[in-house]
């Protein structure tokens, strides 16, 4: 190799390791200046050519050539290096406000949950108070102290879980009634929310657990149609405006007159059968069914130490989840109870 060749050789690797190391575009700039400028060291080279016999100049001026054009590239690649690595620490150290962000994962309150909220809301409003009961309970409050002595067939209506020591899972929110009255002297006027339970097959219109709200008012004076205007409020409330609600007479042991409480069908709005097809929440009656209601009866009033002669009341036991079917529009009372997150949070 000759003497130039060696130098150019050492001088570009010099060169290479320097353009690598440095840290920004000033660096790169002095080491164009310090290599390839007007006093820089590859041109002091170019300057020994004319030293160089005649026959050598060529090959040696092609060398340099060659050499320079490998430098300018290795300067253009580690400016280009810089510039990206730039780019990124840019990105990573600030903020872009125009990206989406992220959905926050909310919880909801669970629907049955809100019609037994909105429900007591509305009777907390008339000045009712909330209370609450035990799940499991005694006979004597489930159904004696209801005027549903031990061999009266509408226990069969109560199909139910017993437990030990007489005790069973409440098949309905009416033992609050009892015990509520037992508690405080008239006038009364509660509103109870519970879970019940009952011995029933599951199906799209069946759980055998499933949620009540009892409400009861006792006082003198009180008759059938401060009941009907109390549901109709609360129907109205719940459904809106144009709902109506209807009162077909029915059985109950502890009230009398009874009545099974239905409103319109908020599918069909109590058309039934549309355009000739059945409809599928009502199964065509057009109406959908509550819960029963009926004046309190004189043996249950009785009972408690509260004088039949002298004071009257209403009660009434809705189905929670029932109220759910037709204000969500849902066809299985089922899906209350799945846990499935996409019904639940549709609901909210
Ligand atoms: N307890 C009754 C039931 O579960 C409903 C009801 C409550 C009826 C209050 C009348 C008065 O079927």
């Amino acid at each position: 190799m000759t003497d130039l060749a060696e130098s150019l050789e050492r001088l570009r690797q010099r060169f290479s390791a320097q353009a690598e190391a440095a840290i920004d575009e000033r660096e790169l700039d002095s080491l164009r200046v310090r290599y390839l400028g007007r006093q820089g060291e590859v041109t002091q080279l170019r300057r020994g050519i004319g030293t160089l016999p005649p026959d050598q100049r060529r090959d040696a001026g092609k060398a340099i050539n060659d050499v320079v054009a490998v430098m300018e590239g290795r300067l253009a690649a580690a400016s280009a290096a810089l510039q990206a690595r730039s780019f990124e620490t840019e990105l990573a150290s600030s903020i872009d406000v125009t990206f989406p962000a992220r959905k926050a994962r909310l919880g909801s309150v669970h629907p049955v949950r809100q019609i037994i909220e909105r429900t007591c809301d509305y009777f907390m409003r008339h000045g009712f108070a909330v209370v609450l009961g035990p799940e499991a309970e005694p006979e004597y409050y489930n159904f004696d102290a209801l005027n549903i002595p031990a061999d009266h067939p509408a226990r069969e209506n109560f199909d139910s879980f017993w437990l030990s020591d007489g005790l069973l899972l409440r098949p309905h929110t009416s033992p609050i009634q009892v015990r509520t009255m037992q508690r405080y002297p008239p006038p009364v006027a509660i509103v109870a929310p519970g879970k019940c339970y009952r011995r029933d097959a599951t199906d799209a219109r069946h759980l055998f657990q499933f949620h009540q709200v009892e409400g009861l008012l006792v006082a003198e004076g009180i008759h059938f149609g401060h009941l009907k205007g109390m549901l109709e409020g609360l129907c109205r409330e719940l459904f809106g405006r144009r709902q109506k609600v209807r009162f077909r007479p029915s059985y109950f042991p502890f009230t009398e007159p009874s009545a099974e409480v239905d409103t319109t069908c908020p599918k069909c709005s109590g058309a039934g059968a549309p355009q000739g097809t059945r409809c599928g929440m009502c199964g065509g009656s057009g109406w959908i069914e509550l819960g029963g209601a009926g004046m309190v009866h004189p043996n249950v009033l009785r009972e408690v130490q509260y004088d039949p002669e002298t004071y009257s009341g209403w009660a009434f036991g809705f189905g929670a989840e029932r109220l759910g079917l037709a204000l969500y529009d849902v066809d299985d009372i089922r899906r209350f109870v799945t846990s499935d997150p996409d019904f639940l949070v549709a609901l909210s």
